[in-house]
C-alpha cells in the first residue's frame, strides 16, 4: 500500500480522483462553499450523520464530488484518538469492497495526530492475512492519499507514520503466522533478512554458541522441543560510537504448551502468539529502518518452544542462569521468564542506557488490565515516565504496577537462589520482581503484553502491539526526534527517510 501527503482543502478533496473519499467530521466542523461541506451541513442538520466516533454515512455519485464514493465519518471531539476510530470504522466499511484509491480529508488543526490516525488506521484496518491461505483475498487497497491543509507542515509526522504502520503490520504478520511457520529458526531468518536489506548488524546464535554463552535458564526451556532455539542480536547504529544503546528484549516463545506443566487444551492455539515481544522488537527494527534516527539500538530476542518431552525440563529442576544464579523450576509454564532473564544478564555487556523488555509475561497481567493496556514495570522513574508519555502519543497505552520487595517474597526457595514462580496472587508482579533481580546493573523497564499482543474470539489475530509505543520512546529518545527540519537534520525530518542499506549516521 502506497500512501501519500497532499495539500487539499474541502474544495480540492471534492475534484480528487479517487474511489473513495473519506471525510473526517469532527464536531466543530468547519463547513467552507464546496460540495463537500455541502453534503456534510446537510446530513448534520438532517441529523442523518452524527459527528460521533464510528458513526459513518455513505453516499454515492454525490453532486459536484469526483470520486463515486464518499464516507462522511464522525470523529467526535477531533482528538488523535476519535479520528483513529473514525478512520478505522470508515476503512473497514469498504475493505471487501474493490476500491483500490482512498483519499482521507484530514481535519485542519488537528496536527500530527490527525496524520497519523489517518496513516495507522487505514494500515490497521485494511491489514488482511493471507500467507497460508489458498485462494488469499489480498488487500484491494493501494493508494491512499492523506489531504491536509498543509502538508509541508505534516510531512515529518507523515513519515513517521508511515514507518510506524510498516512495523506494526511486520510485527502482525509475524504473529499471526503459524507455529509451524513461524519456528525459532525462522525468526533467525526474518532478523537476518531485515538487517540485510536495511544494513544493520545481526547474529542469529544456535545451540552450541548459547551453551558456550552459558545461558542455562534458556537453554532449560528449549530442551522439550525438535526445534533449535536461536539467540539473535539485531543493531542499529545510527548514534555513534561512544553512544550507549538501548536495548530491546524480545520474548521469542513460538509455542507455548506450558511443558511438563501442560495448559489446558482450550484455546492453546493462541500460544502461537507468545513470540509477540519478539515480533515487535523485529517491528520496531524494520520502523527505524525507514527513519533511521541518531541513536543506538540493540535488540535481542531468545526465542524457542515450550514443550513436554522425554527430554524436556520438569519441576524441580535447578538451571544455572547466565549470571550465575540458580533457578528452581516449580512450574514449566512460566518460562518466559527463564528465556528473558538470561538475555538481560547478556544486555549487561552494551553498557545500554536503558534496557526495555517485551513480552506475553502473564495471564494475571490480562485480568488486571485485559486488552487496553499492557502493563508497565520499571526500576527507572524517567524511563517510566518516558514509556508511559509514548504510549499515550502512539494511541499504543500501558499502565505502571508496582514493583514492592514483599512480592518477591514468594520466589523463596530451599534449594536455589530463587524459584520461577510463587502463589496465583500478583502474577504479573510476582514474574517482573523475578526478571527484577537480573537487572540490578542498568535502568529497566518490563511491558507485559499478555492482554495486548493479540486479540481472541472472532477477530483473532496479532495487534502489532506495543512498536507504536516503542518506536515513539525511542525517536523521543533521538536527537532526530525534536530536531526541527533544516542543514543539519537527519533524513526523517527532511521527509525523505534513505531505506537503501546504509548505517544511517553512524558518524554524525
Ligand atoms: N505465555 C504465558 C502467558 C499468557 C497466558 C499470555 C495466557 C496470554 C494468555 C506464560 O508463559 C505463562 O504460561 N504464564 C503462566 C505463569 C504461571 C505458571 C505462574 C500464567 O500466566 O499462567
Ligand atoms: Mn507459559
Ligand atoms: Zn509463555
Amino acid at each position: 500500500m502506497d500512501f501519500e501527503l497532499k495539500t487539499l482543502d474541502l474544495a480540492g478533496a471534492a475534484a480528487e480522483k479517487c474511489d473513495v473519499l473519506v471525510v473526517l467530521v469532527p464536531e466543530n466542523f468547519q463547513a467552507g462553499k464546496d460540495p463537500v461541506s455541502a453534503l456534510v451541513s446537510a446530513a448534520l442538520a438532517a441529523k442523518d450523520l452524527e459527528p460521533k466516533p464510528g458513526k459513518l454515512l455513505q453516499a454515492y455519485r454525490a453532486q459536484g464530488i469526483a470520486a463515486p464514493r464518499v464516507i462522511l465519518a464522525g470523529a467526535g471531539d477531533g482528538s488523535g484518538k476519535r479520528l483513529h476510530s473514525a478512520v478505522q470504522a470508515a476503512v473497514a466499511s469498504v475493505k471487501s469492497s474493490p476500491a483500490r484509491r482512498l483519499a482521507i480529508l484530514v481535519p485542519p488543526g488537528s496536527g500530527a495526530d490527525g496524520v497519523r490516525a489517518a496513516v495507522c488506521g487505514t494500515a490497521e484496518s485494511s491489514y488482511v492475512y493471507i500467507t497460508t491461505k489458498s485462494k488469499p483475498e489480498a488487500r484491494e487497497l493501494k493508494k491512499v492519499v492523506v489531504c491536509v491543509a498543509d502538508a509541508a507542515t505534516d510531512r515529518e509526522a507523515f513519515v513517521r507514520a508511515r514507518a510506524a504502520a510498516a512495523g506494526i503490520e511486520f510485527a502482525r504478520e509475524l504473529g499471526n503466522l503459524p507455529p509451524n511457520y513461524a519456528t525459532p529458526t525462522r525468526l533467525g531468518e526474518e532478523a537476518t533478512k531485515l538487517a540485510k536489506a536495511h544494513g544493520f548488524g545481526v547474529e542469529v546464535l544456535g545451540p552450541k554458541e548459547v551453551a558456550r554463552i552459558g545461558m542455562g535458564s534458556f537453554m532449560g526451556v528449549a530442551k522439550g522441543s525438535a526445534e533449535p532455539l536461536r539467540f539473535i542480536i539485531l543493531r542499529y547504529e545510527g548514534g555513534g560510537k561512544g553512544q550507549a544503546p538501548i536495548v530491546l528484549v524480545g520474548k521469542g516463545i513460538t509455542f507455548d504448551t506450558g511443558g511438563i506443566s501442560i495448559k489446558p487444551s482450550a484455546e492453546m492455539d493462541e500460544m502461537k502468539f507468545d513470540m509477540g515481544g519478539a515480533a515487535s522488537v523485529l517491528g520496531t527494527f524494520r520502523a527505524l529502518a525507514e527513519l533511521k534516527p541518531r541513536l543506538n539500538v540493540v535488540g535481542l530476542i531468545p526465542t524457542c518452544e515450550n514443550m513436554p518431552d522425554g527430554s524436556a525440563y520438569k519441576p524441580g529442576d535447578i538451571l544455572t542462569s547466565l549470571s550465575g544464579q540458580t533457578i528452581e523450576v516449580l512450574n514449566t509454564d512460566a518460562e518466559g521468564r527463564l528465556i528473558l532473564c538470561d538475555a538481560l544478564t547478556y544486555a549487561e555487556r552494551f553498557k545500554p542506557r536503558a534496557v526495555i523488555d517485551i513480552a506475553t509475561l502473564t495471564g494475571a497481567c490480562v485480568v488486571a488490565l485485559g486488552g487496553v493496556r499492557s502493563g508497565l514495570f520499571a526500576s527507572d522513574e524517567d524511563l517510566a515516565q518516558q514509556l508511559q508519555q509514548a504510549g499515550e502519543d502512539a494511541l499504543d497505552p500501558c499502565w505502571r504496577l508496582p514493583l514492592d520487595e514483599e512480592y518477591a517474597e514468594g520466589l523463596k526457595t530451599n534449594f536455589a537462589d530463587v524459584a520461577n514462580v510463587a502463589g496465583r496472587a500478583g502474577g504479573a508482579v510476582v514474574a517482573a520482581k523475578f526478571l527484577h533481580r537480573f537487572t540490578q546493573n542498568y535502568p529497566w523497564a518490563h511491558l507485559d503484553i499478555a492482554g495486548t499482543a493479540w486479540k481472541g474470539g472472532n477477530n483473532k489475530g496479532s495487534t502489532g502491539r506495543p512498536v507504536g509505543l516503542l518506536l515513539e520512546y525511542l525517536l523521543a529518545q533521538s536527537a532526530t526526534g525534536a530536531r526541527p527540519a533544516g542543514k543539519d537534520a537527519a533524513p526523517a525530518a527532511k521527509g525523505k527517510p534513505s531505506t537503501k542499506g546504509k548505517k544511517g549516521h553512524a558518524a554524525a
